[in-house]
């Protein structure tokens, strides 16, 4: 088991020895496709693959998902049931997208075998009765739940399958919560690092006082952090400390990291006039594509009042569709192939980074790094620590269910977490002081 005092070590020893992940290591972290070790670990939990509204009705148009590098294709069948398919028809291969959604199974059209939502082969019209082989066909077809909007599915073994996801954004009414998702086009880990980096939020989402929208307030005074993390039995909890200065003590910003690829974040933000918005929390997931691509989905809700049309407009955090593309796979408008839209000369003078969207922004340094980022090339810092727990944690993982073990946070430890940002006195510890809201079910740690 991965400790906070061997994080912070290897931190210091960084000092002097930069390479913490070696060129092996970064493979294994960063490959998941089916028969590596970390795509065994991706599939002992659940993932959010499609927003329900793109599944709107019984017998609809299927739709195409990629997943962990397959190739797969849903479909909501006569009585709502959602099937998760391999998208290739096992008789000539081509592809069930084309299919027929009709009485309770996608149908091929190119000789019209049919399969239903477990995967079994349950017409073959093209032969007659005495060639029949149905019975004997059966594609590969995978577990799904339908929960806050949000169709998940898990791909791993069915002896091993979890309890069902069930986070409490999920568990809000419509009314209160807000889920979409984008297409990053690098690997999962370089977004998932990019999420989980505290700190960077000060300089690559701020905006200059009295201009457009970017952090503005306690974010962009306080920029240094001090980072604490604490291992718990769903992955870790971590928080950065912001000294204020004087007596005005440290501003604290909490989070979870539930693994594989969910960050849950505090929002209740402090503004520039020092009010205080609606209590909300966010976060995102970071589910794996392939080894190049990432679908990153974004999460808010409110427990008091019900979300606005701003809030589902998500112009300020880059995401939505003035941002995201729908009818083209959710890939940002502002991509690598138009530098990002990077605007040099609001970024001389309004934001630090020139680009306007929250998300926008971390899509255009996670993606600018190269599809698959090579880390053993890096030089850490303290910030950095919960970017290094994490790999650890993810290794010592692969390790476990390499050695037939269940890796953490594939249970029910993560049903009940908050994040929660809070000016503390300088000599208060956050955890002691924050306990009882992070974790309103009782604290595993
Ligand atoms: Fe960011």
């Amino acid at each position: 088991m991965v400790k906070e005092e061997q994080v912070r070590d290897l931190l210091n020893q960084s000092l002097v020895r930069d390479v913490l992940i070696s060129a092996e290591d970064n493979e294994t972290l960063t490959r998941v496709g089916p028969g590596t070790p970390m795509g065994a670990l991706m599939r002992r939990y659940w993932h959010p693959v499609l927003l329900s509204w793109e599944l709107p009705e019984p017998d609809g148009p299927p739709i195409r998902v990629r997943l962990l590098g397959e190739d797969l294709v849903a479909f909501r069948d006569t009585s709502g049931r959602v099937g998760l398919l391999t998208e290739w028809c096992p008789h000539r291969r081509t592809s069930l997208w084309l299919g027929r959604n009709e009485e309770n199974g996608l149908r091929c059209v190119f000789h019209g075998w049919k399969y239903d939502v477990t995967g079994q082969c349950v017409d073959m019209p093209n032969v007659l009765p005495e060639y029949d082989f149905k019975h004997r066909m059966h594609i590969r077809a995978y577990a799904t739940q339908e929960q806050g909007g949000v169709i998940w599915a898990y791909l791993g073994p069915k002896e091993q399958q979890p309890p069902p996801p069930n986070f409490e954004w999920a568990r809000q009414p419509e009314s209160h919560r807000h889920v979409s998702k984008g297409l990053q086009e690098c690997n999962w880990l370089q977004g998932l690092e990019g999420g989980i980096d505290s700190i960077h939020t000060s300089f690559l989402h701020r905006r200059f006082a009295g201009t457009r929208a970017g952090l503005g307030g306690l974010r962009a005074q306080a920029t240094a952090a001090k980072l604490e993390v604490r291992m718990t039995p769903y992955g870790f909890t971590y928080a950065s400390l912001r000294p204020l200065g004087g007596e005005k003590g440290n501003y604290v910003r909490t989070y979870h990291w539930v693994m594989p690829h969910h960050q849950i974040r505090a929002i209740q933000e402090y503004t520039d006039d020092g009010s205080q918005p609606k209590f909300k929390m966010a976060g995102h997931v970071w589910v794996p594509v392939d080894d190049e691509n990432v679908m990153v989905w974004n999460w808010y809700y409110s427990l008091t009042d019900p979300l606005d049309e701003v809030d589902r407009d998500e112009s300020f955090w880059g995401n939505g569709p003035k941002f995201v593309d729908f009818n083209n796979g959710f890939r940002g408008h502002a991509n690598r192939s138009n530098g990002w839209q990077i605007d040099r000369e609001v970024q001389k003078h309004e934001t630090f980074s020139g680009i306007e969207g929250v998300n926008n922004q971390d899509r255009a340094v996670q993606e600018a790094m190269g599809p698959i980022v090579d880390r053993s090339h890096e030089h850490l810092a303290h910030t950095d620590m919960a970017v290094l727990a994490a790999r650890l944690l993810l290794l010592d993982a692969v390790r476990t269910v390499d050695d037939g073990g269940r890796p953490p946070g594939a249970d029910t430890s993560y049903y009940y977490l908050r994040a929660i940002e809070r000016i503390l006195p300088g000599d208060q510890q956050w955890l002691d002081a924050l306990k009882p809201e992070m974790f309103p079910a009782g604290a595993p740690i």
